[in-house]
């Protein structure tokens, strides 16, 4: 039998475009230096066993014909939906305990979710010696995730299963750029709001908004692609001052959406206020965190000046390697 496998995936930020990308615009995403990590033991029952102890899942078990059925758990549900669509796919034949480590809080919005999934598919494809490529992963690993949050992009399947900075869009292949800031003047500050977002819940305001004034959002979503554009070009050419000021932009436009919130504003003002070349939120909004770029030298009292209005800074690098097996 096969020993243990072990794998690990990237958390990630959304630099530009949230929201319009789950109608099919492009974005930008970039993975961060913080992973999950997933361990799978195979086993020599037919019972699949799921543990994730930072959400209080320990021990939860079912045979592998019931995979996907009944009443799940919360937090065994992405990983079960991963399982499922994996099994329906390509049968497996035995049981395994799988047993997650997330080396980021659930509450930053860094897509412990996604990772979870893809994760899962790799160590699967592993298990059966599949040696599932990237673009296979992030299919199987997108699939699942819909099962579970049905309006879902997939651009932090993508950044999970790819890593580096991409662009991301809907139904097309992904474009990986060629952004790293380790020998440059520049760094990205990520501030933590202490609130969670309810990713769906902002996603459905959004739609609401859309339906009742169609043409004014569709606007929004069109200027946000546009920033997009804009934005791949500067990071080509390292122009972080205007990356800047295409991130303060992009935030007149989340708030516009209604996404932002109070907490994130007065984080994102102590970044600009401080030196940021620009701020702006990350993800879907409410809370969450917020990112800004900076010049190196304005890090440490950014990072004092987000402390003080209440934020938590988390220290991240970004374009971090994608799904990857640690061991086996
Ligand atoms: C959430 O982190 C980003 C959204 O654009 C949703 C998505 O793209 O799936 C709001």
């Amino acid at each position: 039998m096969l020993n243990k496998i072990t794998v690990s995936a990237p958390g990630k930020l959304m630099l530009f475009g949230e929201h319009a990308a789950v109608y099919g615009f492009p974005c930008i995403v970039t993975a961060v230096d913080q992973r999950l990590t997933l361990t799978l033991e195979p086993t020599n029952s037919d019972k699949i066993t799921i543990n994730a102890p930072e959400l209080q899942l320990t021990g939860y078990a079912k045979n592998l014909a019931d995979i996907g059925k009944g009443e799940i758990p919360k937090a065994a549900q992405i990983i079960e939906a991963a399982i499922s669509v994996f099994h329906q796919k390509y049968p497996l034949k035995k049981g395994f305990t799988i047993t997650t480590k997330c080396g980021f809080s659930p509450n930053y919005g860094f897509g412990s979710s996604s990772a979870s999934a893809v994760t899962t598919i790799k160590a699967l494809s592993a298990l059966t010696s599949r040696n599932l490529d990237q673009s296979r992963i992030f299919k199987l690993a997108f699939a699942a995730v819909r099962l579970i949050q049905p309006k879902n992009s997939g651009f932090d399947v993508a950044a999970a299963t790819w890593g580096g900075t991409l662009i991301y869009q809907l139904d097309h292949p992904v474009q990986e750029l060629n952004f790293d800031l380790i020998q440059s003047n520049a760094a990205i500050i990520v501030g933590y709001t202490g609130v969670k977002a309810d990713t769906p819940t902002l996603v459905g305001q959004v739609a609401d908004k859309r339906n009742q004034n169609p043409v004014a959002v569709s606007r929004i979503f069109m200027a946000v692609s546009d920033i997009v554009t804009q934005a791949k070009v500067a990071m080509a050419g390292n122009d972080f001052v205007v990356l800047g000021k295409l991130m303060n932009f992009n935030q007149d436009y989340l708030r516009n959406l209604g996404v932002s919130s109070e907490k994130l504003e007065t984080l994102i003002s102590a970044a600009k206020n401080n030196g940021a070349y620009g701020a702006k939120l990350s993800g879907a909004g409410g809370g969450d965190c917020m990112i800004a770029i900076a010049p190196k030298a304005k890090v440490e009292q950014i990072n004092r000046e987000i402390e003080a209005s209440g934020g938590e800074p988390v220290n991240v690098a970004i374009g971090a390697e994608g799904v990857k097996i640690e061991n086996n």
